[in-house]
């Protein structure tokens, strides 16, 4: 074995092929290694910032659409195609395609480059929650007076070299994890934290939910208003999707790929989907009766989790300590997520230009510091630069949500139902016809051949306006 083997070998930064290795209980563990790539900051900074710019529950019920009939199904067929090559996104591309001259690989290429886009917002979303584990370590943030939320916020972002600082913290810490290869502790950390952040988070929606007002928020998640649906907002529930399940760009390509022979698909992914969700939903519950109670904005965007959480905490008993916990599991679930991202540029890297995995990681993070800056500096030296009326945070996150990760899944189901074909995804649904799920199989096929890429083009097309 070369150097460059070995170390591709120890620096996979996968928990599910660790867990296989150390025999942890197999469906529990790879359903547990996948959640810990979806579960993150969209659940509960991305979903209810949107949800609350959107227009509450018909936004929601949008989402859950798309989950369904758009995300399941893209899901699926990214950890089908990475088990049965058991390769890199890109390998597994050329693996499965029927014919060498067929460029589906870019689908693993497109991959990468939003994996960049993603990563230069996410880092610094979740540089800010850095930022608050220290800010609430010295209390400075418990306080029920939106005035004051809102204003330690701004301050924050607003500061250009704070705004930096953080995401080159960020960067730093995930630089080091992906280079001493230690990343499998921590997503096997990550894995056992995302029950403990589930149990604060229903601590949380208990302090929210008998605040007085809270039924108003209730009111704003459940009672939907069609009327505040238009193609833009659809498009960024279907983006929102597909973020929040980690596909279209090859990470769940990736992860199939340590999926165990005897692993049920359909059924694993599925309680991935409903975890996932269960966690947004909570998150969502947490936010907004706390929103209407303070007399908060709930479309203030971005900033909702950051000026809410702490107005919260503010009016429970040990509120200081909780809040301190919270953002901890925050920043938690924030590294799996971004440790499950990084991967994707530095193992290409890595093959494509073998480059050893630490080069291609340091190499990485300057160019995400770089890209990145321009999501940093968005809320103050370059708040005026727009491109397409949007600054680059808000840029990055369009590109990458609504039209990169659409892209890939709308290529990756019309490959799977056009191209690889029924009996190659049958053999790898059925577990080679030991697991008796044939027309539950043929089910899932179909609406991968024909609705959902069909569904992600008209999503997309409208959304953007071409019709
Ligand atoms: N799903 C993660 C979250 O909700 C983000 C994420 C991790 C992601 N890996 C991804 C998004 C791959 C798209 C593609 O925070």
């Amino acid at each position: 074995m070369t150097v460059s083997d070995q170390e591709k070998q120890s620096g996979k930064t996968n928990a599910a092929k660790m867990l296989q290795r150390g025999g942890f209980a197999t469906a529990l563990g790879a359903l547990f290694a996948t959640l810990g790539s979806a579960v993150g900051l969209g659940n509960i900074w991305k979903f209810p910032s949107e949800t609350g710019t959107s227009g509450g529950a018909a936004f929601i019920i949008v989402y859950l659409l798309a989950t369904l009939l758009v995300g399941l199904p893209v899901m699926i067929s990214e950890i089908a195609m990475g088990r049965s090559a058991r390769a890199n996104a890109i390998e597994t591309m050329r693996k499965v395609s029927p014919s060498k001259k067929q460029p589906w690989w870019l689908i693993g290429a497109g991959g990468a480059l939003a994996a960049f886009l993603i990563m230069a917002f996410y880092t610094e979303v979740a540089g800010w929650v850095f930022a608050y584990i220290f800010k609430s370590i010295s209390g400075s943030l418990l306080s029920t007076d939106p005035n004051v939320t809102s204003q330690a916020f701004a301050d924050l972002i607003s500061n250009p070299w704070q705004a930096l600082l953080w995401q080159w913290v960020v960067l730093v810490v995930i630089t080091i994890i992906i280079i001493r290869g230690v990343s499998r502790g921590i997503e096997a950390t990550a894995k056992r934290l995302i029950p403990l952040l589930f149990v604060l988070l229903l601590i949380v929606d208990i302090r929210s939910l008998t605040l007085p007002g809270a039924v108003e928020g209730l009111k704003f998640l459940f009672t939907p208003d069609f009327s505040k649906l238009t193609g833009a907002t659809i498009l960024a529930a279907m983006g929102l999707a597909f973020f929040k399940l980690s596909i279209g760009m090859g990470t769940m390509i990736t992860y199939g790929s340590y999926w165990k022979d005897d692993q049920n698909i359909p059924g694993t992914t599925t309680r991935v989907m409903l975890a996932d969700l269960l966690v947004s939903m909570l998150a969502g519950i947490a936010i907004f009766p706390a929103v209407f109670a303070f007399g908060l904005q709930a479309d203030a965007g971005p900033s909702l989790l950051f000026i809410t959480i702490p107005a919260v905490f503010a009016s429970m008993p040990f509120g200081g300590v909780f809040m301190v916990l919270f953002f901890v599991l925050a920043a938690v679930a924030a590294t799996g997520a971004m440790l499950s991202l990084i991967e994707v540029p530095v193992a290409f890297l890595n093959e494509q230009f073998n480059l050893p995995r630490a080069t291609g990681a340091i190499i990485t993070a300057v160019l995400l510091a770089l890209i990145g800056s321009l999501a940093a500096l968005s809320s103050s030296v370059l708040a005026d630069v727009t491109v397409f009326g949007k600054n680059f945070f808000d840029l990055f996150d369009f590109l990458s949500s609504n039209i990169l990760l659409p892209v890939g899944g709308f290529f990756i189901t019309v490959f799977v139902g056009w191209f690889w074909g029924y009996d190659k995804f049958r053999q790898v649904l059925t577990n080679r016809g030991t697991l008796k799920n044939d027309k539950l199989v043929r089910a899932i096929f179909l609406l991968i051949k024909f609705i959902t890429p069909l569904l992600v083009l008209v999503v997309l097309l409208n959304g953007l306006g071409v019709f």
